[in-house]
């Protein structure tokens, strides 16, 4: 998965569960782009969307009452990033392999705290690499610390200096060189060596390093490589737990201000406003009301709020570079939502909080998904239930390992640190959508997840109580 963009693009919402789902989508598109240019209020998936917030500069006034909620929770600290390249750097001398290479992205957020957002992909290759080095004393784990290196188009070699890191070298290509043979040439590297690749790195990234090692092996980080990002630390924890509940903290407020007549794009606008104000980062919220929740990624009908309906908010939002991720579907005091549809929400409640408790340490990623998929099976609603339970969380909204209902031999295991999604969802097309997500974190010592909003009261009680 790439990494999420502004809120314009909203990628953060097309949660990815089943092909059929994102073929439904392209073909939305263009109905999205007709809808939007010939009825200006609509402001759908962010065609519009900023010129109508442009003429509200601060939507903060708005809330008032929503103070910026994780003002006290620190950032990632210098010595974590440095602790972690080293862990990768034993890591990589336990798997027998010469070097970790990744783009700017995620991962290199993770390891070097520059992401595509710091400096844009394009057809030059700029690389972070890590080697390890063995201090001359011994050959003991806690002397493996890792040497870094970046690879840099040779005249934006000032900029990539600019970049918040102390490389020990910049290796530089000109115009006229194969980047990635000038990059194994200042390594020298065994030509038989493995090397691992960060799994977001492109396709053609991959081929030149490969064609550049021909009597190497380039090859995806294995699953003891991507684990380390994958396993979180009470640090990122902290981080995480702080933009769930804020997120959570803003779909309640903007629960509060709503009213029976209003627009998808109101009611968008609303809790666009409350994100900002509880202090989230390219935050965005797929807004939908009725029927139209029933298509996990909306219809684009800006439809008014009927007193049967009810409306989901599935937000996102970033803090120090950590996602939240959390769905309410809600009714108003002056709601009169069909007994049926209740009774949906109830089952699929009962599925989200079965799905947290078969989340412990030891257990398959299906697992959860499992008991979840069972729970709604006892009413009938499985078949309705069409896309995983949930995802990993952290860096990247949606990020492995996934929560998927694969047979065993596919499945991996649940372990402390893990972070993911539990999002159980009922969808009848023509009829009512509802989902409910909190992400949840597996953590040392306790028998399975908590909820990562467990510190502002945790999952829903009710549709009028999210
Ligand atoms: C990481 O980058 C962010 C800006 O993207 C910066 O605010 C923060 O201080 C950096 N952290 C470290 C440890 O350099
Ligand atoms: C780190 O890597 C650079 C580039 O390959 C190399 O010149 C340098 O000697 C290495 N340093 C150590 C301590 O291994
Ligand atoms: C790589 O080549 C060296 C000799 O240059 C040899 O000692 C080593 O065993 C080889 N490694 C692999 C994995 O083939």
């Amino acid at each position: 998965m790439g990494q999420p963009a502004r809120i314009s693009a909203r990628p953060s919402q097309l949660k990815p569960s089943s092909k059929k789902r994102t073929h439904l989508w392209l073909l939305l598109i263009p109905l999205l782009c007709f809808l939007s240019i010939s009825t200006p209020r609509l402001g759908l998936v962010g065609l519009g969307e900023e010129t109508q917030r442009s003429s509200h500069p601060s939507p903060e006034p708005a809330f008032p009452d929503l103070p910026r909620h994780c003002a006290a929770i620190p950032a990632i600290s210098p010595s974590t990033f440095e602790a972690r390249r080293n862990t990768l750097a034993k890591r990589l001398r336990q798997l027998g392999a010469a070097a970790y290479i990744a783009e700017p992205s995620s991962s290199a957020a993770y390891y070097f705290n520059v992401s595509d957002a710091h400096w844009r992909l394009s057809e030059r290759p700029l690389l972070f690499v890590v080697t390890s080095s063995v201090s001359a004393t011994a050959d003991r784990d806690g002397d493996i610390s890792a040497n870094v290196s970046i690879l840099t188009p040779k005249f934006e070699a000032t900029r990539a200096k600019l970049l918040p890191l102390s490389p020990s070298a910049y290796i530089q290509w000109a115009e006229e060189q194969d980047p990635f043979a000038v990059l194994f040439d200042a390594l020298r590297l065994p030509s038989n060596s493995t090397v691992f690749i960060d799994g977001n790195a492109r396709l053609f990234v991959a081929d030149g390093l490969q064609r550049a090692l021909p009597h190497g092996r380039v090859q995806n980080a294995p699953p003891q490589v991507v684990e380390i990002r994958e396993r979180k630390t009470s640090e990122e924890i902290n981080i995480l737990k702080c933009a769930n509940e804020a997120t959570l903290l803003a779909i309640r407020a903007t629960h509060k201000r709503m009213r029976i007549g209003m627009h998808e794009s109101d009611a968008r606008e609303l809790v666009a406003g409350a994100l900002a104000a509880v202090g989230l980062e390219r935050a965005g919220c797929l807004t939908l009301f009725g029927e139209n929740a029933a298509l996990p990624h909306g219809s684009g009908t800006n439809r008014v709020l009927q007193k049967e309906d009810f409306a989901l908010f599935d937000c996102t939002g970033q803090l120090h570079g950590y996602w939240s991720d959390v769905t309410r579907t809600v009714a108003l005091p002056d709601s009169s939502i069909p007994d049926d549809h209740l009774e949906i929400w109830h089952h699929v409640h009962a599925a989200q909080s079965l799905a947290r408790v078969a989340t412990y340490p030891g257990a398959l990623t299906n697992h959860p998904d499992i008991v979840a998929r069972a729970r709604l099976m006892l009413d009938g609603y499985a078949p309705y239930f069409t896309h995983r339970l949930g995802h990993g969380i952290g860096l990247d909204v949606h990020e492995s390992p996934y929560l998927r209902g694969v047979p065993a031999a596919q499945a991996t295991l649940i372990q402390t640190g893990h972070t993911f999604s539990d999002e159980p969802g009922v969808y009848i097309e023509g009829k009512v959508g509802v989902r409910l997500e909190d992400c949840m974190v597996v953590e040392e010592g306790a028998p399975y997840a908590t909820f990562l909003t467990a510190g502002v009261g945790g999952a829903a009680l009710s549709p009028w109580e999210p």
